[in-house]
């Protein structure tokens, strides 16, 4: 192994993985369970599916239709506690800084915090700056919801544009699809996100400039897409409406953490909406990057968002492991990633308004737990983060779920579901949630070829029709999507990828891998501007592409 680079941390106590006496019983353990099927874990136990659930803050997880006996799960609990799992979530609440190489706190649990929380970074108390951004939030809100704040020929807001991108898009168009159902309908929603400019153009071809709001949302400020793409709406903003800056501070707020390039920009600062460097751009849907929820359903659900957020960190933070919703969640993605060589891990979930919960979740997954290097800074020697992807239900079903069915992979499934429709219509739900079961009942249980045979099927179709069955998945039940459960089902996930960044040891709060190719595309956009021929230095392939490029759009 390659010398340590990292500073120490309490992590770099902890054994490398591979040593841990957990982790080498349940690579023996893991053997045995390989070779056992869901039908004989069920057909041993008949009280498995009842038995090997769990609820909490409204949330219930069906975790039996994995391939896991009693002592797989005692060997993963084990794992976690040698891992360092309950003082590492400790040490998240006590805001030390976890995030070691940008030396951060990692703070995402203050943005839920109840006023009278006192949580320290520094030595100051962070929640009443938290409580102070959301009155102004608040505030402001309202302001554009009652028709108060109006733009610059003093029509009052219809349409707003969030400008952001990673963390600061798909936490807030995630949020706003997902709780259309209590937003304003006559305010109009578009999210911007990327330098392609064809997504800004149709995100404005039917607004008008005068009724328009823009919330430039980027932590940095300096991120190229949201930058270019901010300065774009300010001509099209000055364009229509006469080329009035003054327009600017009406039709223009700002989040960030950084005031003096929000200032640089032309946006007056009292139109900052401010968040802090221990809020990772993938966490923060719920800090001020969350403005444009906040004007969607208002004030009163934002702040129920953020109870439903705040009860699973209190569940995470308190409840024993084999009662911890993320913990086991996490624990589970674990054993199919490292012992079953599960590549991926699909979300499924079966409610409409919930088509780009797989995305949002994609970020807050592949950017924390994307690594191959651990705290201490040594090579890994076994598998991090698995390709999360996913499709709500039932569409993936007549696309995707024929190769998990009878395909060669193992793709364990988080299925999502609510008992309650936000629209209920005749026999939509039953059916829908009927599919939700049937699924994960096929996905376990397939069918064998003597109850193919059984059918009338003839011998020579038998082996198409059989389902090998044994794939894995989790069942999430809740009562109805409104802000709290969105709030919990995002907390749920978070904490389920910090067990997961624990347990691999490594930094799930930087995201070092995404600075070489911003660094390469700042060195190619005036290789491809350049009115002459430049002189390129890049491998013969890149070389070319640029050549070809500048060439045919001559
Ligand atoms: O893709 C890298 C990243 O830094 C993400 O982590 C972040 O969410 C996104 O870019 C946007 O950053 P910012 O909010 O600073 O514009």
């Amino acid at each position: 192994m390659a010398t340590p680079v990292a500073e120490p941390t309490p992590t770099t106590k902890i054994a490398p993985l591979t040593g841990i006496e957990a982790w080498k019983a349940l690579e023996a353990h893991a053997q045995q369970v390989r070779g056992l099927h869901l039908r004989t874990l069920f057909a041993d136990d008949p009280r498995r599916g009842e038995r090997l659930t769990v609820e909490a803050a409204g949330l219930f997880l069906d975790y039996s239709k994995n391939r896991i006996t009693d002592e797989t799960l005692r060997l993963l609990l084990e794992l976690a506690h040698q891992s360092g799992l309950r003082q590492r979530i400790d040490a998240m609440f006590r805001g030390e800084k976890i995030n070691i190489t940008e030396k951060r706190a990692v703070l995402h649990v203050a943005l839920r915090a109840p006023k009278n929380e006192s949580i320290l970074v520094d030595g100051e108390n962070v929640v009443p700056l938290v409580h102070e951004v959301l009155d102004k939030m608040t505030a402001f809100a309202n302001r554009v919801r009652n028709g108060e704040w109006t733009g610059h020929t003093g029509k009052p807001i219809r349409n707003i544009v969030n400008i952001g991108i990673g963390g600061s898009d798909l936490g807030p168009v995630m949020a706003y699809e997902a709780l259309r159902h209590f937003s304003r309908r006559d305010l109009n929603f578009r999210f911007v996100s990327n330098v392609d400019g064809t997504d800004f153009a149709e995100a404005v071809h039917d607004f008008e400039p005068d009724e328009t709001l823009f919330i430039v949302s980027s932590k940095t400020f300096t991120t190229l897409e949201t930058m270019t793409n901010a300065h774009t709406a300010r001509t099209w903003l000055l364009k229509g409406i006469g080329g009035h800056q003054s327009s600017v501070a009406k039709h223009f707020v700002a989040v960030s953490t950084n005031a003096v390039e929000v200032a640089k920009f032309g946006i007056d600062t009292a139109n900052m909406f401010g968040f802090w460097d221990w809020v990772g751009g993938r966490y923060s849907m719920d800090s001020a990057i969350g403005l444009s929820t906040m004007l969607a359903i208002g004030p009163e659900s934002f702040r129920a968002m953020l109870d439903g957020f705040h009860q699973v960190d209190e569940h995470f933070r308190t409840a024993p492991f084999e009662r911890n919703l993320p913990v086991l969640l996490g624990l589970l993605s674990v054993w199919y990633t490292d012992f079953f060589d599960a590549q991926t891990l699909a979300i499924l979930p079966y409610e409409q308004y919930l088509k780009r919960f797989p995305a949002y979740l994609q970020q807050l997954t592949m950017e924390s737990n994307g690594k191959h290097v651990t705290l201490s800074g040594n090579t890994v020697d076994y598998v991090t983060g698995p390709i999360y992807w996913g499709e709500p239900g039932t569409n993936g079903q007549h696309s995707f779920y024929q190769l998990i069915h009878q395909g060669t992979r193992l793709i364990p499934c988080d299925f999502i579901a609510f008992v309650k429709s936000l629209n209920p219509l005749g026999q939509h739900h039953d059916m829908l949630l009927a599919n939700v079961f049937a699924q994960t009942e096929a996905l376990a249980f397939g069918k064998t070829p003597e109850q193919v045979k059984a059918e009338g099927t003839p011998d020579w179709l038998v082996p198409h029709r059989v389902f090998e069955g044994n794939q894995p998945s989790n069942t999430i039940l809740a009562e109805e999507l409104t802000p709290a459960a969105l709030g919990k089902l995002v907390a749920l996930y978070e904490h389920c990828v910090f067990t997961q960044g624990t347990i691999w040891q490594v930094n799930s709060f930087d995201q070092w891998g995404v600075e070489l190719g911003k660094a390469l595309a700042q060195r190619i956009i005036p290789e491809l501007e350049s009115k002459t021929e430049p002189k390129l230095g890049h491998d013969s392939s890149t070389n070319n592409l640029i050549r070809r490029y500048r060439k045919q759009k001559e």
